[in-house]
């Protein structure tokens, strides 16, 4: 009897630790809005796909280290983007190498043939990146492979004749996504090749063959291309293709950044209106991003909150990283030019409490929280968020430039690398005289949405001390219209 007495507590106990370290996500950094990993090293989200109600995360893992290394595909699963379950590794690496960024589409007609019962089938299309090719000096240690899934997502089996599109000797050859192309009934794949992006077809998932290239003459190329994504947005009853690549380094602040071009897609072609980049977010921590697939009409993009010119050394120990706030994306014009505009998502109503007016007087304040600004007309200022260890970070504006920044030179531990502290800019897109910009800001970023999210700018910093205490400072009058602060709580509990 005894004995099972003490069987019966030990569970209790391991019960409690297992929850318990489940839920155990307030160390000193950790994002409380935002996903972050449990622990260990990630980079860019992979995999993104809404099936049955949930919204899959995949990202680049490495479980053994808080630096890269072996990836692996981590896994976790959300009903609102939001508060996120973590589940199991879902891929592995294995003889063909290491498992790189890619994406999952569901396989509603079973082109594949990977259905079991009628259930369609999961297929996650990856890079393998052969390590070992890598060091012997080859160039074609790049391949695309794939996996499926006939569990919702739980488990994945490798597909047997993997590699499914061979290296032709480009060394970056990498990051599939694919997507849908329903009026030719069949699959694209939009795949990054050292400087440009190469188009696939496929009817089946399997047999690919190339369509066209786009990019060797446009955008910027201040560094490799990396993580494309091509989807349809609807304007005004006309669909507008977006072709989304990040480039590492060749940033407009530095280090790595995610570019787009807008356009026609024939099935074939990317047509770009015009050859000249965009970019989607200003800021220097916003970089992989790509949208998920299969959410109908909407369409939703995530992006690593990091940069790879400090991201391994960043000051966080158990883990490395989080992602942005999930955003929706639609296309706005100004004066003649299209743009895509990016906002974060209105599930985060589900952690919003109540706006509270802060116009008249400025209370203490903590974050997770949001701060919603309008002004009558454009005019010098600066949010100034600090504590009170004279550690502080400026969001603003500059009227003299037309420019929004994020001055982090004084937000706190910066001396982890030379290139972490410092102002960065974004022009200001709007034609309108109105100013209305919405910060997400979180215990360790903070992410601002000027105009509507014409303009976009994500960063990262680490104060000594939280951060509360808000003011704003101008050389002149501010014609403030309104100044609101939003509490955000915690995904976690
Ligand atoms: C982008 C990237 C991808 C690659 C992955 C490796 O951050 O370099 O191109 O697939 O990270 O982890």
């Amino acid at each position: 009897m005894d004995h099972l007495k003490h069987i019966f507590i030990i569970s209790l106990v391991l019960l409690f630790s297992k929850l318990n370290a489940q839920t155990k996500n307030d160390e000193k950094y950790r994002p409380q809005i935002h996903f972050s990993p449990k622990d260990k090293w990630m980079n860019d989200p992979n995999g993104m796909v809404y099936h049955n109600g949930i919204y899959h995360l995949f990202y680049q893992y490495y479980p053994d280290s808080n630096v890269w290394g072996p990836m692996h595909w981590g896994h976790a699963t959300s009903e609102d983007m939001i508060h996120w379950k973590h589940q199991s590794i879902a891929l592995y690496p294995d003889s063909l190498g290491y498992i790189f960024s890619g994406s999952a589409v569901v396989d509603v007609n079973n082109t594949s043939g990977f259905a079991v019962n009628g259930k369609a089938p999961l297929v996650a299309i990856f890079t393998h990146h052969d390590p070992n090719g890598e060091a012997s000096g080859k160039n074609d240690y790049q391949y695309q492979s794939i996996a499926y899934s006939i569990d919702d997502g739980k488990s994945w089996i490798k597909y047997k004749n993997n590699p499914v599109v061979r290296n032709p000797g480009i060394k970056d050859f990498r990051d599939p996504k694919v997507m849908w192309f329903a009026k030719e009934k069949k699959w694209i794949m939009t795949l990054a090749t050292l400087d440009r992006i190469t188009f696939y077809s496929s009817n089946d998932l399997k047999n690919w063959t190339k369509e066209s290239e786009f990019g060797e003459n446009a955008g910027a190329h201040g560094g490799v291309w990396e993580c494309p994504d091509l989807l349809p947005l609807d304007y005004n009853g006309k669909k507008v293709w977006v072709l989304i690549v990040s480039i590492n380094p060749g940033g407009p602040n530095g280090g790595s950044a995610t570019q787009y071009f807008l356009g026609d897609f024939d099935g074939k072609n990317f047509l770009p209106f015009s050859t000249e980049t965009k970019w989607l977010d200003y800021g220097p921590d916003d970089y992989a991003g790509v949208t998920w697939s299969n959410t109908g009409n909407r369409r939703i993009f995530l992006g690593w909150m990091s940069n790879w010119s400090y991201a391994t050394v960043v000051p966080t120990e158990t883990w490395r990283s989080a992602m942005t706030i999930p955003r929706e994306l639609k296309i706005m014009k100004v004066n003649k030019e299209l743009f895509v505009a990016s906002t974060p998502v209105k599930e985060m109503a589900a952690i919003s409490s109540k706006p509270i007016d802060i116009s008249k007087k400025i209370p203490e304040l903590n974050f997770p929280g949001m701060i919603e600004l309008e002004m009558k007309k454009p005019e010098d200022f600066s949010i100034v968020i600090s504590n009170d260890q004279r550690e502080e970070l400026l969001i603003g504006y500059d009227k003299a430039t037309n420019r929004y920044f994020i001055d982090r030179t004084k937000s706190g531990i910066i001396n982890f690398h030379e290139e972490f502290p410092a102002q960065h800019f974004a022009p200001r897109l709007s034609n309108k005289s109105k100013i209305k910009i919405s910060l997400v800001i979180d215990v360790s970023s903070v992410e601002l949405f000027a105009d509507d999210g014409l303009t976009v700018m994500t960063g990262v910093f680490f104060p000594g001390k939280s951060y509360d205490q808000l003011r704003i400072q101008s050389t002149n009058h501010i014609p403030l219209k309104s100044l609101r602060y939003v509490k955000l709580n915690n995904i976690w509990k």
